[in-house]
């Protein structure tokens, strides 16, 4: 009787092992094992349950009974160990696999940017300025007519002025407010702000309401204005000659000076740089054509006079020239409004890479 008892407890036993033991076997990560560690031995667990039940067995089965299970609990501990190290392993295989770099693999091509032909010859320009000691001063694109036209000595009456000519936005203070159509704001900006010596360049976005072949509502100017007490006619011509040879990169460029009208200067002149046009093809350089090339002066009284300057005491030259123009003739661009149709062909064909930058000299 008590025979049939023990063989069917150790049945039981048999029957829990097995059950276990495949358990561990099927268990497929960590957190598995750990729960059936958790069933099988914590506190609450299968085995600490049956183990619990002997203090109540007589004691000659006790002794029996707590040797097999200590067996069973200690068999379940070793493989429940057992089975997470194979899974550690397996899983630390499974990252290097997944994780391998594969240094045979060709690599894939980058997608490489181009540098805007206006980046790159604001760029220059702002090399060449820098080196002859200019700074760069900027303005705001939205501009009063106060600042665009007034204070450069516009007279009220100039056709720049006039609704066709220029973009007019909604008044938002004392003056008209409008899209800024030179750069020559920037001028009365830099001598309202500070004293001279004055030496900067302003290059930057202008607006008109123009579109053909050689007009785009948007385009960009540079501008230039040198104020101290000594700066005269001389260093005017020196500066630009010397500019527009560095900039197209022709030592002996011919630069000529034309007397011209400018609100804002007197005297004023135009400049126009040497080409040849022989064969329907220019060519800069020495050849008996010219080619108007940007406008200059010495500051009116006046301009020097409503930034608060006295022109007894103060003077200086100033200049404005296209930006799209020059890049245009430096690399034989032929049309202005490609420049910004955004079309990736053309600015791969006309782009520069990055690292054809000349050393950009901001001074501030
Ligand atoms: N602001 C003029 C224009 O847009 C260009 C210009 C001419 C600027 C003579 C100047 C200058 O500073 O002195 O046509």
């Amino acid at each position: 009787m008590q025979n049939t008892a023990q063989n069917r407890e150790e049945d039981e036993l048999t029957a829990l092992r097995r059950e276990l033991l495949a358990a561990v076997e099927s268990a497929s990560d960590a957190a598995a094992v750990e729960d059936l560690r958790v069933t099988a031995l914590g506190k609450k667990g299968r085995i600490t349950d049956l183990m619990k039940t002997l203090g109540a067995l007589p004691p000659d089965v006790r002794k029996a009974r707590g040797a097999a299970l200590n067996v069973l609990k200690d068999e379940v501990a070793a493989a429940l160990e057992a089975k997470k190290k194979t899974l550690a392993v397996a899983a630390l295989e499974s990252r290097i696999a997944s994780e391998r770099i594969d240094v045979t693999l060709a690599p894939r091509p980058m997608p490489e940017g181009r540098i805007h032909p206006i980046s790159q010859t604001v760029d220059e320009i702002v090399n060449i300025f820098g080196a002859m000691g200019f700074s760069v001063a900027r303005g705001p694109d939205i501009e009063s007519d106060h600042m665009n036209f007034t204070m450069l000595n516009i007279p009220p009456d100039h056709p720049a002025r006039d609704m066709q000519s220029t973009f007019y936005l909604p008044q938002t203070g004392e003056h008209p407010t409008i899209l800024r159509t030179q750069t020559s704001p920037v001028q009365i900006r830099t001598m309202m702000k500070r004293k001279p010596p004055i030496r900067i360049i302003a290059p930057g976005r202008t607006y008109r309401c123009d579109y053909d072949m050689t007009h785009t509502p948007m385009f960009h100017q540079v501008e230039g204005l040198v104020i101290d007490e000594a700066t005269h006619m001389g260093h005017l011509k020196g500066c630009l000659m010397d500019f527009l040879r560095a900039f197209f990169g022709i030592k002996d460029l011919p630069v000529r000076f034309r007397p011209s009208y400018f609100p804002f200067t007197e005297p004023s002149a135009e400049v126009d740089i040497g080409c040849s046009r022989k064969g329907g093809e220019l060519k800069l350089g020495a050849g008996g054509d010219w080619l108007e090339i940007l406008g200059c002066g010495m500051v009116h009284p006046n301009v020097l006079r409503n930034c608060g300057l006295d022109p007894e005491v103060y003077q200086g030259f100033a200049f404005g020239m296209g930006i799209e123009r020059i890049a245009m003739l430096k690399y034989g661009i032929p049309d202005l409004r490609t420049f910004f149709e955004a079309d990736l062909r053309w600015l791969k064909h006309y782009g520069f890479a990055a690292l054809d930058i000349p050393n950009v000299a901001l001074r501030g």
